[in-house]
């Protein structure tokens, strides 16, 4: 250690200071903090400030002082003599953590310097969020979206000094309707805790807000829409939180928190939803027609079981085993969706704009049939219950939707797609009866069933189903879907690639 090394000659701030009881030299350098014990046993320590979340004086009295911020009030820095880094570390399975160190130096103008250097700098990273508008949903999931807040992001977010303004929501569509006519002057990012539900309300006021301002007929399915001005977070707290789960890996309340705080972003593609004259909504992870529309429509009956709700009318309608005649019109290219690579933090893929020029290349498809379900993904829905997704290999901003097309089939066959879905490395791509393709735009136009025509004339409901759109029913026969590229920006580093798990016997 003796040798002067370029890192320590260019070094902003050099010193010793005692960590753990331990004497440690300690560098910030380029925005890295490092230290390294001076005595057995050694040990050094990387951190590069982007992972600091805070920095506070320590008061000797006050050592487990999280209320720092009244404590210090109006105290002059030279009389600490220690102080606290509040940063991220990555844990296992996409988690992070919060973590803290405390670093102590006889002369009190030392750590005052110090502190005011990594301030500064953590200032200066421009990207992070320093407003918010948060929106709780105290009625999503298990109802637990306040005592989240209260618990969990509250804390997270004051030790951080991001200025929040919460409104806890009070009905459906209150997120919407205040962001619809919000003015987002000096505000940089808009979160909610809630489900796919409340993000969906988010972001379709977000888009139409931005479209608003710049006078975009969002009705035209043509139309190029503006990106909203602020990012956005999501914060689990409902019964399905796909986004969430696919953004960061793990449906982890204070991994969310902390994605928001880091602030880095992702483009999240956007999907639009026509009918013949109008837009109907925009959705971010999936639009099902079928089998989890039927769900959909018949769980609003079973409101009052909770988020068991699915499970229960699911099971009924897979017993029905329905299918629908549709036609389904694909602009799609070659690229299979049923092989690739997944999507994770750096995807290629996703950041790739050359992929623009693959699409050029696409040509509109025709395929006619009955089906059980047919559904248009932005993201591969992968969550507890289906560990891989519905389409593994999904990408969340590669300006595609995966269209995966369920013929109608045997009660068994219909048992083995579920069971390759609960399964960890299940891909229902692969199953004989499910065709896939990836499309910028597809359509789907229920066609009356001339058996059923006869049946029961008439009787149109019974030959149709309706829309499943990020979990709000949706009704139309004919409509058009055009994805967005990365419209939405969301606040998210992305997950990191897991280790992969034994192959699955079910879906060969
Ligand atoms: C939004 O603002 C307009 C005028 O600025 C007002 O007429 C309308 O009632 C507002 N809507 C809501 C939901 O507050
Ligand atoms: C399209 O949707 C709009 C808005 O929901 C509705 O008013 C209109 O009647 C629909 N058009 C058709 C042809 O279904
Ligand atoms: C992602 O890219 C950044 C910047 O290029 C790099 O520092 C980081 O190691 C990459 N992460 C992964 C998981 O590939």
């Amino acid at each position: 250690m003796g040798e002067l090394s370029g890192q320590e000659c260019d070094a902003v701030l050099l010193n010793s200071f005692v960590i753990k009881k331990q004497r440690c030299r300690v560098y910030f350098h380029r925005g890295v903090l490092i230290w390294e014990s001076e005595g057995a046993p050694y040990s050094r320590v990387t951190l590069p400030l982007k992972d600091v979340v805070g920095v506070e004086y320590e008061h000797p009295s006050e050592l487990s002082a999280y209320t720092n911020e009244v404590v210090c009030q109006g105290e002059s820095p030279e009389e600490h003599t220690s102080f606290t880094l509040h940063y991220v570390v990555h844990a296992k399975h996409n988690k992070l953590r919060l973590s803290e160190v405390t670093l102590t130096h006889a002369d009190p103008r030392q750590v005052g310097s110090w502190v005011k250097t990594i301030r500064n700098f953590i200032n200066e990273l421009t990207y992070r969020p320093k407003s918010l508008l948060l929106f709780v949903n105290p009625f999503g999931g298990k109802k637990r979206g306040q005592k989240i807040y209260e618990k969990k992001v509250k804390p997270l977010l004051a030790r951080a000094g991001i200025d929040t303004k919460v409104i806890i929501t009070k009905y459906q569509n209150h997120a919407y309707e205040t962001i619809l006519n919000y003015s987002f002057e000096g505000v940089d990012g808009v979160a909610c805790i809630g489900g796919d539900g409340t993000l969906a309300e988010v972001f379709n006021a977000l888009v139409r807000h931005a479209a608003k301002e710049k006078g975009v007929d969002i009705d035209d399915p043509n139309a190029e829409l503006p990106q909203p001005s602020v990012r956005v977070g999501v914060i689990p707290g409902g019964s399905t939180d796909a986004v969430a789960y696919t953004l960061h890996g793990t449906s982890d309340v204070q991994t969310a928190v902390l994605h928001i705080i880091l602030g880095e972003s992702s483009g999240l593609d956007i999907c639009s939803v026509h009918n013949e004259s109008s837009l109907l909504r925009y959705y971010a992870s999936m639009l099902s027609y079928g089998y989890l529309g039927d769900v959909c429509k018949s769980s609003e009956n079973y409101r009052w079981m909770g988020p068991k709700r699915y499970g229960y009318s699911g099971f009924r309608k897979i017993l029905a085993n329905r299918g629908y005649l549709s036609e389904v019109s694909l602009l799609a290219n070659d690229d299979s969706p049923a092989v690739g690579t997944k999507c994770y933090k750096n995807c290629s893929k996703c950041l790739d704009d050359s992929s623009d020029v693959e699409k050029s290349s696409a040509d509109w498809k025709t395929v006619k049939g009955k089906f059980f379900m047919v559904s248009g993904l932005s993201l591969a829905c992968a969550c507890p219950k289906v560990p891989n997704g519905l389409s593994p290999f999904c990408h969340i901003g590669d300006g595609c939707i995966d269209v995966v097309l369920v013929k109608h089939t045997s009660i068994i066959n219909i048992l083995r797609l579920l069971l390759c879905l609960s399964s960890k490395t299940g891909n229902i791509l692969n199953l004989p009866f499910v065709e896939a393709h990836r499309a910028q735009e597809f359509s789907l136009q229920a066609t009356p069933d001339p058996k059923l025509e006869l049946l029961d004339p008439g009787a149109p409901d019974a030959q149709t189903s309706v829309w499943n759109c990020d979990g709000e029913l949706l009704q139309g026969t004919t409509i058009r879907i055009r994805v967005r590229r990365q419209l939405v920006r969301m606040f998210s580093q992305r997950m990191e690639e897991e280790e992969i798990e034994p192959s699955c016997f079910v879906c060969k």
